[in-house]
């Protein structure tokens, strides 16, 4: 009963958005677009119904359970082509391949560098960086540098295409502080494609006030990259997004951590830092361990929290970062250790070596010395942002992207609060992960309330429950024309992000 109800509901709202929808100066091309997206949907027998119905939740595909059989993928720190003081110079190159991601079967992937996801850019701020992007797919891409400060025409946003075949050179300087990040391409119609098929890789960020401070930074012994995505993989074990295809966000039934079906960590007894990537088109995951060990929290999206948080379990949705400090030396003899999911779903077991526990020192308790001032605090609200809608209805505040749209403009240098409001329908809404292009920002209030500890430190991504309402202080140090969208893949692509110039 409940269920007809819900669908009638459903039927109705659509019809409402869809008659709005056509009152918008929508032009003829994404109507065709979209169109073409519905065919896709109805041809999956998760159809139309199953993808609105669930809001996000009640189609999810349910996940694996890590059986642990493989040794986890670290991926590789990317080589400089050349280094010339504080110049570096390097290559991305945007490739097709195949990847025995399951043994005996060769999936077709795309990665950077490689023919899967791709390498950790090592960068030291200060440094001037050039990255030669080199486009050798079959179809058009961007390089998009999440989390990265760094001018608009560098940023890789749906403008910056490039071309099959072609390259470009981005420059940039470092003045961010240390911090993990990700890069992946960002094409009109292309984003969510591209990145379920393996285009994503990390960046790093390093400083020197990191470096002297007592936290693990040993890569691939004890400081490990966590780059969690669910996937599908048909009955060949090839992607097929299209089979999959979800307008609320494409879901998987396959975790893959930095690649690896099935993956363990193998450890020692000792503090490890883990940098979790939530690199999903849209699952969100609320991660803990299975012994309800609690976790120190030490870097967001942007870089280092003022002081190590205890956590027993951290929500990290699209797009989001977060690094995290286990303990493995308060682990009992014998005690099975995993990252789990809130709901129970093995991530990443650990294979605790049988070594002697290494001591190792306190974390530092101060870390890092991040406020907001009297300033942001009185400063009224410049910018809202409204977000609505669910499948291919999503808005914001009621408009859907458009290329030659401005919708904001911003003085660089300049301080302005923004409100994020997640508007919930009828149904109730959805989270909506929002994201900011070319600058790190500061949650000033979540609901006329101060943020919890692990969200006062920069972000670029921020979560919205339905309801929810976000006040962040935004200061671009670069200038340009940056998006801000939704973090869902599918929800960017059906036109939930606008754009701000700023000069
Ligand atoms: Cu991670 Cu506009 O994206
Ligand atoms: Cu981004
Ligand atoms: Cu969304």
């Amino acid at each position: 009963m409940k269920k007809i109800l819900m669908a009638i509901l459903f039927t109705s709202l659509l019809i409402v958005s869809a008659c709005s929808a056509d009152s918008e100066d929508n032009n003829s091309m994404k109507q065709s677009d979209s169109d073409m997206k519905m065919e896709g949907m109805n041809g999956s027998n998760n159809g139309m119904n199953m993808g609105g119905m669930g809001h996000g939740t009640e189609n999810l595909k349910e996940l694996n359970n890590s059986t642990g059989e493989n040794e986890l993928n670290v991926p590789p720190i990317l080589n400089s082509n050349k280094k010339e003081g504080n110049n570096v110079y390097y290559t991305v190159d945007a490739q097709k391949g195949k990847t025995e991601i399951f043994k005996g079967f060769e999936t077709n992937t795309l990665g950077y560098n490689s023919s899967f996801l791709g390498p950790v850019i090592e960068l030291e701020k200060g440094q001037n960086v050039q990255i030669k992007t080199k486009n050798s797919l079959d179809e058009v891409t961007t390089f998009h540098w999440h989390g990265l400060e760094i001018a608009g025409n560098g940023d890789g946003g749906p403008h910056s295409i490039i071309k099959p075949g072609e390259s470009k050179n981005v420059n940039f300087k470092v003045e961010q502080d240390a911090a993990t990040l990700w890069f992946h391409p960002h094409p009109m119609e292309a984003t969510a494609t591209q990145v379920f098929d393996g285009l994503a890789g990390l960046i790093y960020i390093k400083d020197d006030k990191e470096k002297q401070l007592a936290i693990p930074q040993d890569y691939g012994k004890n400081d490990f990259p966590l780059v969690v995505q669910d996937k599908s993989f048909d009955k060949n074990k090839q992607f097929n997004y299209d089979e999959v295809f979800n307008p609320d966000g494409t879901t998987g039934d396959t975790l893959l951590v930095n690649g690896t079906v099935n993956p363990r960590l193998t450890v020692e007894k000792e503090k490890v830092r883990l940098r979790l990537l939530n690199g999903s088109n849209m699952r969100n995951y609320v991660f803990k361990l299975n012994n309800n060990q609690a976790f120190q929290q030490i870097a967001s999206d942007g870089g280092l929290l003022n002081e190590p948080e205890e956590l027993t379990e951290i929500r990290l949705t699209p797009g989001e970062r977060a690094e995290i400090i286990v303990d493995f030396s308060k682990v009992n003899d014998g005690e099975e250790v995993s990252l789990v999911t809130e709901e129970g779903t093995v991530v990443l077991p650990f294979k605790i070596k049988d070594t002697v526990t290494k001591e190792s020192e306190n974390l530092p308790e101060k870390m890092n010395n991040i406020s907001i001032n009297e300033e942001e605090r009185s400063k009224e609200v410049t910018k809202k942002i409204e977000l609505f809608g669910m499948g291919e209805h999503v808005t914001i505040n009621g408009k859907k992207f458009d290329m030659n749209r401005i919708d904001f403009t911003q003085n660089k240098g300049e301080t302005e609060v923004w409100e994020i409001y997640n508007k919930p329908d009828m149904m109730g809404g959805m989270i909506h992960p929002f994201h900011l292009h070319g600058a790190q920002f500061k949650v000033i209030s979540i609901n006329g309330k101060e943020p919890p500890a692990n969200e006062k430190g920069y972000k670029d991504t921020i979560a919205l429950d339905p309801k929810d309402k976000v006040k962040i202080a935004v200061k671009f140090n670069k200038p340009g024309t940056y998006m801000f969208h939704c973090h869902i893949l599918e929800h960017e692509e059906n036109g939930m992000m606008g754009q701000v110039k700023v000069q």
